[in-house]
């Protein structure tokens, strides 16, 4: 039984389901936060009744109203929203144990940031992310948490520590995911420990004839806003996946603090135009500001230019480099352990393979140290320079 393709297959099924939960949590988010804020008062509304907004979907007409804490009644049914974001961390969290904590050599470890062990990469790692959600708790919990701006850079700033600290603890990607992986787990955190339960003891004193407390729909609305402003990053710090660029930069985890401001100033723009008001068209000039500044920093990333009249780098050579490196996964027939095919269907067996890869060979071996993956294959700074020279000299057959 290849096993290996049976792990591909799990990992294929699992990133589908968590992407689209992802879509339904993040959907339902969004559409609530737009709900709310659009929510306008009217004369005929009963007491207790904040405001109603009319909507149309669907063919149908909808007339939506919202009850401030709660309604003096409990409705026969009740739609609870909280499934979408479980399943979302349940299916990424068991996408990150298969692929990063099942190997960690390959995707977490990088011996030039930190010469870790497996077990002790698979460790931090996970209980990091523990960590992260207990002190991101706390920290609201404190003074610091009465004062909505206060907090706000304090998790900021909590946020580029832990970016800095996972980028100089591990490679590049593992970095990005630890802090995908922790933003999300937050987000989840809030709906599981805060959000929900607060709900249900709300529920629980309407039932009992209870007026229910102020602060537990505050300290939910607190949460919540919190997951509103996280959703973009965590987005683009999945995403990124795909551009070796930004997490395989030797600034990373100051690209990742510029998309963290960039994103608070786009979510913002939509925050006040659903609340309403004249949203500020400052807020993106405001974005484009760090965006550009993480652009900056991606090109100081680039490979060095040739030195002017060296001597032109042989094919023959770096075929070799490829096929001693690189072979072991890039190859019809893999012989890595764990690799069932060629990884995305890169391979360097033939001439024309070689020729057709050579700009992703630039960007993923070169300009980024992101192949061989945790330098699984001991490449040296000399042979990296070779692909380099050989590339930029025309990538000649
Ligand atoms: C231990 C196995 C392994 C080794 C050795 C290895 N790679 Fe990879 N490579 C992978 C895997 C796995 C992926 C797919 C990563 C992903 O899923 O995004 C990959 C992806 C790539 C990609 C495609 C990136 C993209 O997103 O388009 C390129 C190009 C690449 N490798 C080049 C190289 C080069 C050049 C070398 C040698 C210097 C090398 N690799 C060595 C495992 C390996």
């Amino acid at each position: 039984m290849p096993v290996s393709l049976i792990l591909s297959w799990a990992e294929m099924l699992l990133r589908w389901a968590h992407v689209i939960s992802g879509i339904a949590w993040i959907g339902s988010s969004f559409y609530f936060i737009a709900l709310d804020a659009g929510l306008a008062p009217a004369p005929h509304l009963e007491a207790g009744v904040k405001g109603e907004s009319w909507q149309v979907h669907g063919g149908g007409f909808y007339r939506m109203q919202k009850y401030l804490v709660a309604p003096s009644f409990m409705p026969a049914e009740l739609t609870w929203f909280k499934w979408e974001a479980y399943t979302t961390w349940i299916f990424g969290f068991s996408l990150l144990v298969l692929v990063y904590f099942f190997h960690p050599t390959l995707y977490l470890i990088d011996p030039s940031v930190a010469p870790l062990s497996p077990a002790a990469a698979v460790a931090i790692a996970a209980l990091s992310l523990a960590a992260g959600w207990i002190v991101y708790d706390l920290l609201c919990r404190s003074v610091i948490g009465r004062d909505r701006r206060l907090l706000a850079a304090a998790g900021f700033l909590l946020l580029v520590a832990a970016a800095w600290g996972y980028t100089h603890l591990f490679s590049g990607r593992g970095a990005y995911i630890e802090i995908g992986a922790l933003v999300g787990s937050i987000m989840v955190g809030n709906v599981f420990f805060v959000i929900i339960p607060n709900q249900k003891i709300v529920v629980a004193d309407l039932l009992a004839g209870r007026t229910p407390a102020d602060h537990l729909g505050d300290q939910a609305k607190q949460r919540s806003l919190h997951n509103n402003y996280l959703t973009l990053p965590v987005v683009f710090v999945m995403l990124s996946n795909h551009y070796a660029f930004t997490y395989g930069s030797r600034y990373n985890w100051i690209i990742l603090a510029a998309v963290f401001v960039a994103s608070f100033f786009i979510r913002h723009y939509f925050n006040t135009m659903h609340a309403g008001l004249q949203p500020d068209w400052r807020l993106w000039p405001a974005a484009a500001v760090p965006l550009l500044g993480a652009f900056a920093l991606t090109l100081a990333t680039q490979a060095p230019a040739p030195a002017v009249g060296a001597a032109p780098v042989p094919f023959a050579r770096v075929a070799q480099i490829l096929h001693q490196r690189c072979g072991v996964c890039h190859a019809a027939r893999p012989t890595y352990p764990g690799i069932a095919a060629a990884p995305l269907g890169v391979m360097f067996d033939t001439r024309a393979e070689i020729l057709a890869n050579a700009s992703r060979v630039e960007a993923m071996a070169v300009a980024t140290h992101t192949m061989p993956l945790g330098n699984v294959t001991h490449i040296t700074p000399a042979e990296r320079a070779t692909l380099g020279a050989w590339i930029a000299a025309g990538a000649k057959p």
